[in-house]
């Protein structure tokens, strides 16, 4: 048991880590929003199409009151590590999220 959820934690810290990473490249914000919008993720459905919020928060000035590490903390929401989800895109989506 103990070894499952230190190994779950570590799967997490370097999806984030990575992620981190890809973040640092603020040119791809406009593929985090074709992402965003797309059907793979589907953010829209709860966030809103220009991410104005629904039925999960609003991102307006979202990057000015969060850092870049807690916002791919939560974006990864609905990205377990059983689903497919790729540290690269998930950096494109928070950068795009940060424009807003
Ligand atoms: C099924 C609905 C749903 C979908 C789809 C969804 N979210 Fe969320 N999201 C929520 C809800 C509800 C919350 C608030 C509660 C929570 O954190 O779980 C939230 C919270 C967040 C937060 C934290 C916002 C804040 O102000 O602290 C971020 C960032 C986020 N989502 C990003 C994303 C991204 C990126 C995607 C697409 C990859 C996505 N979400 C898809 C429902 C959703």
């Amino acid at each position: 048991m103990k070894s499952l959820t230190a190994r779950g934690i570590f799967v997490i810290s370097v999806f984030i880590l990575s992620a981190a990473v890809f973040a640092e490249d603020k040119d791809n914000a406009a593929k985090g929003r074709e992402l965003y919008l797309g059907e793979k993720f589907k953010c829209y459905t709860c966030h809103g199409k220009e991410g104005e919020g629904g039925m999960g928060p609003s991102f307006k000035g979202i990057g000015k009151n969060q850092s870049v590490d807690e916002i791919l903390q939560k974006a990864s929401h609905r990205c377990p590590p059983t689903k497919q989800c790729n540290p690269k895109e998930i950096g494109a989506i928070v950068n795009y999220l940060r424009t807003l």
